[in-house]
């Protein structure tokens, strides 16, 4: 199964991503994640892209669907995918339909999580990880079990992103709603398009996506 989930910054993308690999054994794609992981690594790639992602700007077409597409070389053809922030302009959704068509994939479903966006600037301001395994938790709605300890590792060390501030989430918004919403329209005239509620509790939105890809 191929899967995008669809939604602005905070939408719960990556919280619902991490539940679908836990169930289904599906692959993760992150067009975000990738790009941290680069600029982390002072990639070239990494190099670009840095200033860009801190003015909660989007990164150039080419270099996400080349990540993309190489991912999706790396991954075996049986194991689904979850295109998480991707594709997220009018360009990317068309590269994707091609990459997809290069691997003998095909999208299944685009799950839209619809939210109300001010209360996303809380989630994003609140959120944090794990520093040592990537777990996501936040300062209100998921806490750790035990205060300053990692429930999946243990690591005491946890860090917040750097895009994660009001003003930059703002820019991200605006971004979403310019240039990565009017791409709903060409998947809903395919009929893959669910749209779910992302501001209900994570449990209940979790539910309502299992039954979009039981087909209930
Ligand atoms: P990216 O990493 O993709 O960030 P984003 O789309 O802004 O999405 P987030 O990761 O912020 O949110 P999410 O929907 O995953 O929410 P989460 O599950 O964490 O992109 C970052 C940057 O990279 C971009 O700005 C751009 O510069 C660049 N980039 C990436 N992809 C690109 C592309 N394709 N093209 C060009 N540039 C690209 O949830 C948020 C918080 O809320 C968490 O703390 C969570 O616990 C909590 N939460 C989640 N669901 C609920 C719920 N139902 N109720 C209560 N709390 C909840």
């Amino acid at each position: 199964m191929n899967i995008i989930l669809l939604g602005p910054p905070g939408a719960g993308k990556g919280t619902q991503a991490a539940r679908l690999i836990e169930r289904h054994g599906m692959r993760q794609l992150s067009t975000g994640d990738m790009l941290r992981a680069a600029v982390a690594a002072q990639t070239p790639v990494g190099l670009e892209a840095k200033a860009v992602m801190e003015r909660g700007e989007l990164v150039s077409d080419a270099i996400v669907s080349a990540l993309i597409g190489d991912e999706l070389t790396a991954m075996g053809p049986d194991v689904g995918a979850i295109f998480d922030g991707y594709p997220r302009t009018a360009a990317q959704a068309e590269a994707l339909d091609a990459i997809l068509a290069q691997h003998g994939r095909a999208l299944d479903h685009v799950i839209e999580l619809e939210v109300d966006e001010d209360a996303l600037v809380e989630r994003i301001t609140g959120r944090f990880t794990c520093a040592t395994c990537g777990k996501g938790y936040h300062d209100t709605f998921e806490r750790p079990l035990a205060e300053g300890t990692c429930d999946r590792c243990g690591s005491h060390s946890f860090k917040r992103r750097p895009d994660d501030n009001e003003d930059t989430v703002r820019t991200r918004m605006a971004e979403y709603r310019a240039k990565t919403a009017p791409i709903l329209p060409g998947y809903d005239a395919r009929g893959i398009v669910s749209r779910i509620d992302g501001m209900a509790p994570i449990d209940a939105v979790t539910d309502a996506i299992e039954r979009v890809l039981a087909g209930a």
